[in-house]
């Protein structure tokens, strides 16, 4: 049997002094994969009998979720507990922001409690970089801001990419659906560029981020194309990700109808047999199963769904660590 705290991992999980992780277009892949590597190392934490370490202990980190979240929150907060911060959550009720306190002024309130880390989901897209841009003394986590960005999904998802395929430069990845309205493919567009991997969107051409495209040039430094077809799309894809789709898009007349958009862009098991062998499929989560997804390749022999939900745990385990312990590397 291991202990929590008497065995230490091999590898030193290595640091970058990052005060704050808002999205993934200002890291580049030297930074992902420092995170990627520890995100490794906290694996093997997390698969002990005794999953608690040190490394946080006094620190004070608060969980904001403005939004409804399960995989996100619990991620967190069971990452925060291994590394033996303390850990308080907060919803948006219950708060005094049903008296009308503005999101700044409770921000402030939970600083001068001399909280170590703000971890934020919100609908507003841009609200943990207004955090991050008034608050002196707490690092800011964005664990999804509207339909902005969502860098922590990003970056497990990269890493349970990097564990299958490893280096990703040249790996096609295919992600499928609301492109447009989607953090987790906006900022999956990021890491994926950053780490070199080409990038295939498709979906209705309403949902398409043509704008975000055309500008890309200082950003999107690999090839990020669209093909709406996707059996054209999926052709020898590594990676097929499938993003959930917003069933009030249909009603807001983006999408022809529910029906129409199983038919030509749910993965099937007919589609996937034009990806690679072996291709990875993935999803966020939380699953419309039979609408993006069919249930037979969701719970397949492809689908990373729930290793993407462990790889998450490490993943915020290796970013509290590295926003609150600064560079240098920890023994856990
Ligand atoms: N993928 C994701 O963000 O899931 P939750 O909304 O459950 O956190």
């Amino acid at each position: 049997m291991t202990t929590g705290t008497a065995t230490p991992v091999a590898t030193k999980a290595a640091a970058a002094p990052r005060r704050h992780v808002l999205d993934l277009d200002d890291f580049d892949k030297a930074e992902i994969e420092s995170v990627l590597n520890s995100a490794n190392a906290m694996r093997e934490v997390l698969g002990r009998d005794i999953k608690k370490v040190p490394a946080l202990r006094g620190k004070v980190v608060l969980t904001v979720f403005l939004e409804a979240s399960t995989r996100t929150r619990v991620s967190f907060e069971q990452a925060g507990k291994i590394l033996s911060a303390d850990v308080i959550n907060i919803s948006g009720s219950g708060t005094s922001a049903e008296k009308g306190e503005s999101l700044l002024n409770t921000a402030l309130t939970l600083q001068a409690m001399h909280a170590d880390l703000i971890i934020i989901r919100s609908p507003q897209s841009g609200a943990p970089y207004f955090l991050a841009r008034n608050l002196d003394s707490v690092s800011v986590i964005n664990a999804g801001d509207g339909t902005h960005a969502h860098p922590t999904q990003a970056l497990l998802d990269l890493m349970t990419m990097r564990r299958h395929i490893g280096d990703l430069a040249g790996a096609k990845v295919v992600i499928i659906g609301d492109v447009l309205h989607s953090r987790v493919a906006r900022s999956n567009i990021y890491g994926l560029a950053a780490v070199g991997a080409d990038v295939v969107l498709s979906g209705p051409p309403t949902m398409m981020p043509l704008e975000m495209l055309r500008g890309r040039s200082e950003h999107f430094p690999v090839s990020v194309t669209v093909q709406p077809d996707l059996d054209k799309a999926i052709e020898d894809a590594d990676v097929v990700m499938a993003l959930r789709i917003q069933k009030e898009r249909a009603a807001g007349g983006l999408l022809p109808s529910m029906r129409e958009y199983t038919r030509r862009w749910q993965i099937t098991e007919a589609r996937l047999a034009r990806a690679k062998p072996g291709a990875l499929v993935m999803h966020p989560g939380p699953m419309n199963e039979g609408i993006e997804i069919s249930s037979s390749i969701a719970h397949g022999p492809g689908a990373q769904i729930e290793e993407q939900v462990t790889n998450g745990v490490a993943i915020r385990m290796a970013l509290l660590y590295q926003t609150l312990a600064g560079a240098g590397g920890v023994e856990l």
